[in-house]
């Protein structure tokens, strides 16, 4: 498949866990993962300045240097809307190449969208990436964004998406007619959609999807792909992320070992049918409504958003 002009397989990876801060991980198993990933057939790997403060980036950059059939995506942080293009510079120094530039989360309301939807553009005819695209924008930012574009499209969304968290679809409709990828983050709800016990693990901790796995609903949800997954002698996670290729997404997600890694590439090969794709539908219909992206942090200025990420090291 294609993110504009970038060709991808129907399953990427996610690189936050790489930068340590809120997720616990191994380092070492991490590499040996996101090796095993990449030379057996993931070629899309996404990351941001943010995660870390930049050593996920590195992590990244160290990985794909010697594996050029590798789409590298990263994330300008959404508080360094007025410097886009230094930000870029940065991350492109720990990459090596940015195929993909994605802005993270929306500016906040006092920034005009088509400010930063300019100084991508900017970005491309500077060499600086081949690819735009933003994150966590909702159908009605996204209209707008679209308005914005003088000389290249926005050829993706990155937004949360997975079975308990279906918000996303009239984006996924919308990218269908307008010709932008939806890119799913948090495939797996963190862990939460294949299996009970989850770590402990900062980034999961105020995380309202999560919660959801828990509610009579979410559990059917658990229970459903389970029992797909006996059925069809796979993993859940390969079972899930086989879903997303059906549902029309692109799922992201992240690992922390190679046994997971190995569920990533089983769901290359893994298509569901239509009457499993429905079952996990009807099952996870009620979490189909909500907000994409909270629009409080849109009226919180960017220095206390860039001071809150440094506390909570993201
Ligand atoms: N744009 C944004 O605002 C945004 C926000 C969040 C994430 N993202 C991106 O999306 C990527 C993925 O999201 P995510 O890491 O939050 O969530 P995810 O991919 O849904 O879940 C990742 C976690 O699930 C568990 N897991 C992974 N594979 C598994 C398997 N085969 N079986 C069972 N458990 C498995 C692992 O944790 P344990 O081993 O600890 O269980 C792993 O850390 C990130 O890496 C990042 O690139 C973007």
């Amino acid at each position: 498949m294609k993110i504009g002009s970038l060709e991808v397989g129907e399953v990427g990876l996610g690189a936050w866990q790489a930068g340590g801060g809120a997720w616990s991980v191994d380092f070492a198993e991490l590499r040996r993962a996101y090796e095993y990933a990449l030379d057996n057939g993931i070629s899309f790997i996404d990351t941001a300045e943010v995660y870390g403060n930049g050593k996920s980036e590195e992590f990244v950059g160290d990985l794909v240097k010697n594996r050029p059939h590798v789409v590298v995506a990263t994330k300008v942080a959404g508080f360094h809307w007025g410097r886009i293009l230094k930000s870029a510079e940065r991350s492109r120094s720990r990459l090596g190449r940015i195929d993909l530039l994605q802005f993270h989360w929306p500016p906040p309301i006092y920034v005009p969208i088509c400010k930063v939807v300019r100084d991508l553009e900017k970005a491309v005819t500077s060499g600086l990436t081949a690819e735009i695209g933003v994150s966590n924008f909702d159908v009605a930012l996204m209209e707008k964004a679209a308005t914005c574009t003088k000389k290249y499209e926005i050829v993706s969304d990155q937004v949360e998406y997975n079975p308990l968290k279906r918000v996303a679809e009239r984006l996924i409709s919308l990218g269908r007619s307008r010709r932008f990828v939806v890119i799913a983050w948090s495939p797996l709800a963190k862990g939460a959609v294949v299996k009970e016990n989850l770590g402990g693990d900062r980034a999961r901790m105020v995380d309202p999807t999560i919660r959801r796995a828990h509610t009579p609903e979410g559990r059917r949800v658990v229970q459903t792909v389970r029992r797909i997954a006996e059925s069809r002698g796979a993993s859940p996670a390969a079972v899930v992320l086989a879903w997303h290729k059906a549902k029309g997404s692109y799922p992201i997600p992240g690992v922390k070992n190679v046994k997971q890694a190995a569920e990533v590439v089983e769901a290359l090969k893994l298509n569901l049918t239509e009457q499993e794709v429905r079952q996990i539908d009807e099952a996870s219909a009620v979490f189909n409504e909500g907000k994409l992206w909270p629009s409080f942090f849109r009226y919180v200025p960017g220095f206390l958003m860039k001071a809150a990420f440094y506390v909570a090291k993201i």
